[in-house]
């Protein structure tokens, strides 16, 4: 088996059995995410092993834009004040219920960080925003140092200078 990120292909990946124990992603992949991707609302990458093609996990990526006051202020401050600012939506995240704890979710984590910061090579973008589900989903999130929206715990963000040292390294 060989594993690969790939831009959703609705014709070659098989999506029909994926299962992350969340209804909405779940419906999400097999229902909305190619009309998402045709439309250009998200762009939605999915691991894939090789060569049965079967989608384990995937993600969403999405330009987003935040206002200041939701973040905190020690970041803010370094901030120009516009009311709107550029940012990179990372709006779902999952990986299939069978393939849980083999750092797939990880995995999938850094190559949309990754992917988001390489973008900033030609589009600006602050930060990597994320919305956690429940509890569960918020503690993953924070764990790689997203932090919590001011007035709105289970929304998260990363600034894009945390993601860059990440991968200075
Ligand atoms: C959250 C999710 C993506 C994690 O995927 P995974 O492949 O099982 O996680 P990994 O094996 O990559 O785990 C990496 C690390 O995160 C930790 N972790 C995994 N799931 C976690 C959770 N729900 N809460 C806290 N920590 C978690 C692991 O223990 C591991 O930590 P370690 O470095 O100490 O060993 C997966 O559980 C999932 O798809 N959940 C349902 C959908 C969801 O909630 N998505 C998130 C936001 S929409």
């Amino acid at each position: 088996m060989v594993l690969k990120i790939e831009l959703l292909d609705g014709q070659r990946h098989i999506r029909s059995d994926f299962s992350c124990g969340k209804d909405s992603l779940d419906t999400y992949l097999c229902k909305q995410a190619t009309q998402d991707l045709k439309r250009k609302v998200a762009t939605i990458f999915v691991l894939v092993d090789h060569p049965q093609m079967l989608v384990l996990g995937y993600y969403t990526l999405s330009a987003y834009t935040v206002h200041i006051s939701a973040l905190g202020e020690e970041f803010a401050k370094h901030l120009s004040r516009y009311p709107a600012l550029p940012a990179t939506l990372l709006g779902r995240l999952a990986v299939d219920h069978g393939q849980r704890g083999k750092r797939f979710g990880e995995f999938l984590l850094m190559d949309a960080l990754k992917r988001s910061l390489d973008t900033t090579s030609q589009i600006a973008s602050l930060a990597v925003i994320a919305e956690a589900l429940d509890g569960e989903a918020l503690r993953f999130y924070l764990r790689y140092g997203f932090r919590q929206f001011n007035q709105h715990p289970m929304k998260l963000y990363l600034p894009m200078k945390l993601v860059a040292g990440l991968f200075a390294r």
